[in-house]
């Protein structure tokens, strides 16, 4: 072999181990470059004859030839292998099954509290959110239930450190957005005026240490105020009525005020309704507590209960989620099974 098949030899091994396109190019360099082999052999020519250029010229040619060739074909082939390796990365498997997307829902018991408030609301209440880590005293005090009240046992909890607990009912809220309201009206109160009304819903979560089919450690509350003037019985007879009508979308209802006791109303009643047709009918069914709201509790919230009375009532969401859709088990709501949310959407 004369010394210019051993050069093109030389570069198609090269080539040949360049297994990536930068590799190949520096290996080019060798070479075909500025200061490659090839590239010195032509130069070189500048010192020969006219018939020793011919001839010499001719065979560095063709062999520069060879070796552009033997380049591009290593070029082509490291492409080729890139192209493979991609389309084996990103080949689809259209034996897959399809992905689906699944549309999300509301869970039924935020269907209900959203009818709730947009009932409530229709007749004129504000829609209230509060804290569920309470302090002793909203949650107990200020409700006319002091430290040793009997009625505190029913209502055992979660405490967190620094003697606050989980509020076990939404009645503070009854509280906070009453003084709110004094506070905002401080003025006009000073001066001997009569303040705005108060008229007011406020839903949400509530514990107590008790777990079985109808009562779950956390569940729901909606708290409903209405102090004014003039605010009676009669008026919550009215409101509760007319909210169970629309709630339940129908008149063939029935409302039982069963004489009870809270420690923050005077006098007090549990609410049962009785529908006349459906899976249910002719039982009754409780519903919410509710009373006239105590005088030592308008006191509280910083009103003169000569001046200020009215009604309150404390009514559970996930028990008229149950009627409404016939939902036998508390717990259902809150396991996460898919097979029963999905029913409601
Ligand atoms: N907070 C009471 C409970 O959880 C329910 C209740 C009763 C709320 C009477 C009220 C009310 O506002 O007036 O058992």
């Amino acid at each position: 072999m004369n010394e210019l098949e051993t050069l093109v030899a030389k570069a198609k091994q090269q080539f040949g181990e360049c297994t990536n396109p930068a590799d190949l190019e520096n290996a080019k360099a060798l070479y075909l470059g500025k200061s490659g082999e090839i590239t010195a052999l032509l130069k070189s020519l500048a010192q020969l004859s006219v018939e020793e250029k011919k001839a010499k010229g001719a065979l560095i040619n063709q062999a520069k030839q060879e070796i552009e060739s033997a380049l591009q074909s290593r070029r082509e082939h490291l492409s080729n292998v890139e192209l493979n390796r991609q389309l084996a990365s990103e080949a689809l498997d259209v034996t897959l099954p399809g992905r689906v997307r699944h549309r999300g829902g509301l869970h039924p018991v935020s269907l209900t509290l959203s009818r709730i408030e947009a009932i409530f609301r229709s007749m004129g209440f504000d829609v209230a959110q509060g804290p569920e880590i309470e302090t002793d005293w909203f949650n107990f005090t200020a409700l006319n239930t002091p430290a040793d009240h009997p009625a505190r046992s029913m209502h055992d909890t979660f405490y967190v450190e620094g003697g606050n607990l989980l509020r076990t009912h939404t009645s503070p809220m009854q509280i906070r957005y009453a003084m709110d309201h004094v506070q905002h009206h401080q003025d006009a109160l000073k001066s001997g005026q009569r303040i705005p009304e108060i008229r007011v819903i406020a839903p949400g979560r509530t514990y107590r240490v008790d777990s079985d089919a109808t009562h779950s450690p956390m569940f729901h509350q909606c708290e409903g105020l209405w102090l004014g003037e003039n605010i009676s019985f009669k008026d919550l007879k009215v409101v509760f009525t007319e909210f169970c009508k629309t709630f339940f979308e129908t008149e063939d209802l029935k409302l039982r005020f069963r004489p009870s006791f809270f420690p923050f109303t005077e006098p007090s009643a549990e609410i049962d309704i009785q529908f006349s047709s459906g899976p249910l009918a002719g039982r009754w069914l409780e519903v919410a507590g509710s009373g006239q709201v105590h005088p030592q509790v308008v006191k509280n919230m910083g009103l003169d209960p000569e001046n200020y009375i009215g009604f309150a009532f404390g009514m559970g969401p996930d028990r008229l989620t149950m009627l409404r859709y016939g939902v036998n088990d508390l717990r259902l709501f809150f396991d996460g099974d898919m097979r029963f949310l999905h029913q409601f959407n």
